[in-house]
């Protein structure tokens, strides 16, 4: 089964972001405990990782009859881009959202998904453990058994 985990803007800059939001993980870090996980779940990852939202969107397209499921978490495009549900929604490929923070949890305007409408489902104010999390859940659900 292949995965693909696209992050979106700033979220390079993990670790040193915000880290009393954000944590001191960064993406690599991040990445690497994925590929355990990975093993373990017995899934094959892909990682991207874009500041720009068509840069997102081309990552996506190009996943299209490639990956059976995408981890996301689009950054701030959370809040505003249909563009990237429609790509998402495109290549009809389930996908679970991410976000480290509770965005519920936070301003009013980080408390509207774009997205989640579309998603297999939502880990939200976990911390970077959000992402295993996302990954472990995705992965039961394309086996079938969630
Ligand atoms: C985020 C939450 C977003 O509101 C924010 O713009 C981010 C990170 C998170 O992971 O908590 O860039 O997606």
């Amino acid at each position: 089964m292949k995965i693909a985990v696209l992050n979106g803007p700033n979220l390079n800059l993990l670790g040193t972001r915000e880290p009393a939001v954000y944590g001191r993980e960064s993406l690599a870090d991040i990445e690497a405990s994925l590929r355990g996980v990975a093993k373990e779940v017995g899934a094959d990852l892909e990682f991207a990782q874009h500041n720009g939202e068509g840069q997102m969107i081309d990552a996506i397209h190009a996943w299209r009859g490639k990956v059976d499921g995408i981890v996301i978490n689009a950054g701030a495009y959370t809040h505003s881009s249909l563009a990237i549900r429609d790509a998402l929604t495109s290549i009809a490929v389930p996908f679970v959202e991410v976000h480290i923070s509770n965005v519920y949890a936070r301003e009013p305007e980080r408390r509207h998904s774009m997205l989640a409408s579309a998603a297999v489902g939502t880990v939200v104010g976990l911390g970077a453990y959000g992402y295993e999390l996302a990954l472990r859940g995705l992965a039961k659900k394309l086996a079938g058994r969630a």
